[in-house]
């Protein structure tokens, strides 16, 4: 990208390396990947597995410090944990004596947020992911889809610009991903927020993304960059028939191939 579009980035990766030492090995995760995401993007982040994502997402949240190279997330260099970022990983990580809504809640509570603001905000995104009627439900009344939805509010509470999802969906199975597909896409359409998503799922990478950034098997650097060419508004069905779609998976599924030496 250029040097313009570069200083409204939301977020910019610039030539980043991770190497992570132990006391005899020196492990290369990460090898001079650069990457812009411009502010309200959806990019999929695929590549086999070992190969460095989480490692990509933990940069741009600041948990891991880069060996080389820097992080820009909202036109500020990343130099520790960032907090104004949402992160949902693959296991929903509720507690369990907490209803649906006191989890969503917990957000707000570790940021001091006004309460009644936040209580407000807690109920929108309950009536935008479908939870209405399971406020009050407990972790282990809700199941695995449900558990992610909350997950995810709990994400979205404070309007991060950024939100970053690691592999969200992994654990549930195909139907109920489908649809945790088709929420997430109408969250993003509604909220504008930035999404970086790493997942093993070609079809999703596709379905969400504005882009999709294929890495290399570690060291990751990479691959291909895919512009994903679907209209915004995607029916789920009428989205998996379109040609573009079948041509940017089989694109995909080639260039994972290559890297792995198998399909
Ligand atoms: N804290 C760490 N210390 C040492 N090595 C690490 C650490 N974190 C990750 N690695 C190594 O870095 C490489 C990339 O790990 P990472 O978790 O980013 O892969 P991934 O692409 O997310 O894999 P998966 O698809 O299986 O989740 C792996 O070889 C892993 O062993
Ligand atoms: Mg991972």
């Amino acid at each position: 990208m250029t040097g313009t579009l570069n200083a409204t980035a939301a977020v910019e990766i610039d030539n980043v390396a991770v190497r992570f030492h132990s006391k005899r090995t020196e492990v290369t995760a990460i090898e001079q990947v650069s990457l812009d995401v411009a502010p309200g993007e959806f990019v999929s982040i695929v590549g086999p597995s070992g190969c460095g994502k989480s490692t990509l997402l933990k940069l741009v949240s600041g948990l891991l410090k880069p060996s080389a190279g820097s992080v820009t997330l909202l036109g500020e260099q990343v130099r520790g944990p960032r907090h104004d970022i949402g992160f949902v990983f693959q296991r929903a990580a509720l507690l369990e004596w907490r209803s649906a809504r006191k989890n969503i809640l917990l957000q707000a509570e570790m940021r001091g947020m006004n309460s009644a603001e936040a209580g407000k905000r807690a109920d929108e995104l309950i009536e935008m992911t479908g939870l209405s009627g399971f406020e009050n439900a407990l972790p282990h009344e809700l199941s695995g889809g449900m558990q992610q939805r909350v997950a995810l509010c709990r994400a979205l509470l404070h309007q991060p610009r950024v939100l970053l999802m690691d592999e969200p969906f992994g654990a549930l199975d195909a139907l109920t991903r489908e649809q945790m597909n088709v929420e997430l896409h109408r969250v993003w359409r509604e909220t504008g927020t930035t999404v970086l998503l790493v997942t093993h799922s070609i079809a999703e990478s596709v379905y969400l993304a504005n882009r999709v950034i294929v890495l290399t098997q570690r060291p990751a650097v990479v691959k291909e960059v895919i512009e994903v060419d679907l209209p915004d508004e995607r029916d789920y069905s009428a989205t998996m028939a379109r040609p573009e779609f079948a041509t940017a998976t089989a694109h995909i599924r080639d260039l994972l191939g290559a890297v792995t030496g198998h399909d």
